[in-house]
């Protein structure tokens, strides 16, 4: 039977989510990556040196082989020294979520203007600035391209700053980052990698593929897949693996987020092989995004096998994206 062995990855951008969800969550995560990039838009947010070590202990508590590498949320009210406080606890990255662009995201900034200072801190103490790059103000499609000019003038303000352009989803957003700064990267989601807006729209309407960003178009999924497939350095995968309950996607007023853990890195080493490419598979999953954090790769490695297998339709209430479909290769 064929197989394929990597360094485990990690999944530099995941919502766990918080109390019983976590008994999900963790186990999915780990069982694919070695550590992920906690999000922290729970409710509370993670926004408080406390907040972030009880998140970080309940997280490790459900797996001992598993690294959670924490985050906190950009909030207007921190101060320079709540920045600093959390970096010293661990913290690697602060993430800017525009107020109402997505799920829990009111709280957040209308324009970088309002963090400047706490940008400042994070620049001189090699804290990572991670953005959900939608301006929430303009027309849906077009969100992630009005969103540019200000992670150009961040860029511009702070060239020592590193900036993640998560979940890029746009041509546009794409060539962002090909033509900025080497301090700029991008995380790439499975459903961005592989999906149009027809997966969505174009027949019936599926749920539970819609998240924010929006799917886009083929010219914007090709674009994706053309710099996944020439190796680029500067875009790793971040999932954005983000579970909501059924009655909670299928809804008159769904919630936005695919749930991937599950079936990315399967669904991962279908896309290299198809194109392939497994060769560049280990780059993208296992290399780049630990290289930008500046973290050591991970010491083990995940095998996977040619052996087809049905999602499930659903785990403890919540569906991921092509439940019922067949997947080619199953993690050993
Ligand atoms: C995420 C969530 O549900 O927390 N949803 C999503 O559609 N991606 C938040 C986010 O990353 O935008
Ligand atoms: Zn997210």
């Amino acid at each position: 039977m064929k197989k394929i062995k990597i360094i485990k990855p990690d999944d530099f951008h995941i919502h766990l989510r918080q109390d019983e969800l976590l008994n999900l969550t963790v186990p999915h995560c780990s069982e694919s990556f070695a550590r992920a990039l906690i999000m922290p838009n729970t409710i509370p947010p993670i926004a408080s040196v406390e907040t972030l070590r009880q998140y970080r202990d309940e997280i490790a508590a459900k797996d001992k082989s598993f690294t959670p590498l924490m985050t906190f949320k950009l909030l207007k009210s921190l101060k320079k020294e709540d920045v600093l406080a959390m970096k010293e606890a661990g913290a690697l990255a602060g993430k800017f979520y525009p107020a109402g662009s997505t799920t829990n995201s009111a709280d957040g900034i209308k324009r970088w203007i309002e963090i400047k200072d706490l940008l400042k801190v994070m620049s001189d103490s090699g804290l990572i600035l991670s953005i959900h790059g939608e301006d929430p103000s303009v027309f849906s499609l077009d969100r992630e391209k009005a969103f540019i000019p200000q992670i150009e003038e961040i860029s511009q303000e702070f060239p020592d700053l590193k900036i993640v352009f998560e979940h890029i989803s746009s041509k546009e957003g794409v060539e962002a980052v090909e033509n900025g700064s080497a301090n700029l990267a991008g995380t790439i989601t499975v459903q961005h990698l592989l999906m149009t807006l027809d997966n969505m729209i174009g027949g019936t309407l599926d749920p539970h593929s819609f998240c924010k960003p929006v799917l886009k178009s083929p010219v914007d999924r090709d674009s994706i897949q053309r710099v996944v497939l020439e190796g680029n350095s500067r875009f790793f995968f971040g999932s954005d693996s983000a579970p909501h309950l059924i009655q909670k996607k299928e809804n008159s007023s769904g919630c936005a987020g695919c749930y991937t853990s599950p079936v990315a890195l399967p669904l991962l080493v279908e896309f290299f092989e198809e194109h392939k490419k497994l060769d560049l598979l280990e780059n993208f999953v296992s290399r780049f995004g630990a290289e930008f954090y500046g973290l050591p790769v991970n010491d083990d490695t995940i095998t996977l096998e040619k052996t087809s297998w049905i999602i499930p339709d659903e785990f403890s209430g919540v569906k991921t994206l092509y439940s019922g479909r067949e997947l080619k290769w199953k993690i050993k």
